[in-house]
């Protein structure tokens, strides 16, 4: 008996074991798959390279890839095409490493201030909500409908073991509708598929190729190695509360995430703010200014609505000399240009336009959205031209794979990162009230939970388990009625062993 028992539980834990890694080899398959876009021609990947990538004005492979659009990379151009000839984004692709740590997107009363999310805006709470969009952005993959994305899904057989040993989701039974437009209501079971396929990509996106923490700064950080006086000097400046002042949105202190875990230092707070980007005019089809946080009417609303235009979120500076152009709008075109943007945006002079010969050398044009500029901590920094480099310099200790592109023989190839255990925060359990004898749990698609009461919380709660299931839908309604009642109980869900 206990042997059975034993086996049992070592079977369970192989399986289980297998199937959460095979969430992140999915997601990575549709993560790279151009089938899900309309014209079989993108996908994730076009935009958000994972190719080694090649550093600006170098012919070094650097092999940290920077997960963004090589093409920006290389001709300097701000935006992405869209499976659709013709069609643009008009925005800049920012490089999605780390992107996994931001929180969820919320108001920090504390701070005063909105604080993570995904995208410039933080319009999506999460990389699952996230990883729905592009499939049906008409300017990116521009699939007509999430039942259409599936049926794609439905036609490629490799997918079909996934789904069923990550989700225990059987695609041969689910419907398929290539044409059907969004107006369509597809079936609840579509819409699992498609959400499902959107918390694979999020896992991809938390998986360790996304969050190495082996830049030379991790490595200097442990006390590997030594930085050069150039970097020495940079950091200085990017710590010093009375000169560059960068980290105060661009930490360099460790962190602690959500769950109230210490994070590495990750180069953003995941705030927001209006830096005075001027407007880039080389956008095709000269789109308005991007409003930023107050480009959407809820935020408007809320607390201190009229204080967010113009606000874009801080992005990371990890991987930083990956990924030029620079800003929301991609109109600043390389490092030197943003620290020297920083430094004299308010003193420098005014040109018409970033198009002007002398954009960033006899001036800067007005902010593409006036209201509501920080002028407090940049415009007018008051730094040399030495220092501004060395600022640079230290940017540049923040790429990731160093050992293998350092060539310094005390961090030869291989060498694991200092920060390895770090990974970044999980998909949250949540339990709530939604009826008289009903609770509504969400959580992680396809894993099991247990849902476990007791009658009193303190001081060891003898906790009993009253169901046990898979979470299957995005929001699984648990049913109480004969569940034993007495006066006082409380509730929670676990993961299952
Ligand atoms: C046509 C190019 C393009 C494609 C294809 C594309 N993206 Fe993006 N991605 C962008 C742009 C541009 C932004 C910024 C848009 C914004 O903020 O409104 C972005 C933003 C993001 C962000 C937010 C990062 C952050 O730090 O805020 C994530 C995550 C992301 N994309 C993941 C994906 C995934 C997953 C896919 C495939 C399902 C995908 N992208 C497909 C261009 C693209
Ligand atoms: C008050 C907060 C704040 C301070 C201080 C600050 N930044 Fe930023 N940084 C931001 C925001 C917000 C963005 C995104 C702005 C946008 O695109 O509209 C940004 C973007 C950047 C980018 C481009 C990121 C990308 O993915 O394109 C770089 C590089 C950068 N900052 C470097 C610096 C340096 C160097 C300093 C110090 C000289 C500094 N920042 C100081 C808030 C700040």
């Amino acid at each position: 008996m206990n042997r059975l028992r034993t086996l049992w539980i070592t079977l369970w834990l192989a399986v289980s074991y297998a199937r959460a890694d095979d969430e992140g080899f999915l997601g990575e398959l549709l993560f790279k798959d151009v089938n899900l876009s309309l014209h079989r021609n993108q996908s994730c990947a076009s935009c958000h390279s994972l190719q080694p990538s090649m550093g600006p004005g170098t012919d070094r492979l650097l092999s940290a890839p920077g997960f963004v659009d090589p093409d920006n990379v290389h001709l300097g151009t701000p935006v992405s095409n869209g499976s659709v000839e013709g069609r643009n984004g008009v925005l800049n692709a920012p490089g999605l490493a780390y992107a996994a740590f931001s929180p969820a997107f919320h108001w920090s009363a504390e701070d005063e201030t909105y604080v993570g999310g995904q995208f410039w805006n933080g319009r999506s709470a999460d990389l699952q909500s996230q990883a729905t969009q592009p499939f049906l952005n008409p300017s990116e993959m521009a699939m007509p409908s999430l039942w259409a994305v599936v049926t794609r899904i439905k036609d490629t057989p490799a997918y079909e073991p996934l789904f069923e040993s990550v989700f225990g989701i059987r695609l041969r039974d689910i419907p398929g509708n290539e044409l059907a437009p969004a107006s369509l209501t597809p079936p609840p079971e579509v819409v699992d598929v498609f959400k499902a396929a959107a918390q694979a990509i999020s896992e991809f996106e938390r998986s360790p190729e996304f969050h190495k923490f082996n830049s030379k700064f991790d490595f200097w950080l442990a006390g590997r190695v030594q930085m050069t006086p150039n970097e020495v000097r940079g950091m200085t400046l990017f710590n010093s509360s009375s000169k560059a002042n960068c980290a105060a949105c661009h930490p360099t202190l460790p962190g602690r995430d959500l769950q109230g875990r210490l994070t590495p230092p990750l180069l953003t707070d995941f705030t927001y703010d209006n830096i005075g980007l001027p407007r880039n005019n080389r956008i095709p089809g000269r789109p308005d200014p991007d409003p930023g946080l107050a480009g959407r009417a809820e935020i408007l609303q809320g607390p201190d609505g009229d204080g967010q235009w113009g606000k874009h979120k801080v992005m990371t500076l990890r991987n930083i000399a990956l990924t030029p152009p620079y800003g929301h709008n991609g109109v600043l075109k390389s490092l030197e240009q943003v620290v020297h943007f920083y430094n004299t945006r308010d003193i420098l002079g005014r040109v018409e336009s970033d198009l002007d010969a002398g954009f960033g050398v006899m001036g800067w044009p007005l902010p593409e959205i006036p209201r509501g500029i920080n002028e407090e901590e940049l415009g007018d920094l008051q730094l040399t031209l030495d220092e501004e480099s060395d600022i640079v310099a230290f940017l540049k200790t923040l790429t990731d794979d160093y050992p293998e592109s350092g060539e310094d023989p005390s961090i030869p190839p291989g060498t694991p990162s200092p920060f390895a255990d770090y990974t970044p925060p999980v998909i949250p359990v949540q339990l709530a009230i939604s009826g008289p004898d009903q609770l509504t749990v969400t959580g992680h698609l396809g894993r099991n939970y247990l849902l476990e009461s007791a009658e009193s919380p303190t001081p060891t709660p003898a906790w009993s388990t009253i169901a046990r299931f898979r979470l299957s839908r995005s929001e699984q309604t648990v049913d109480l009625h004969g569940v034993p009642r007495s006066s006082v109980r409380f509730f929670r869900v676990v993961e299952a062993p």
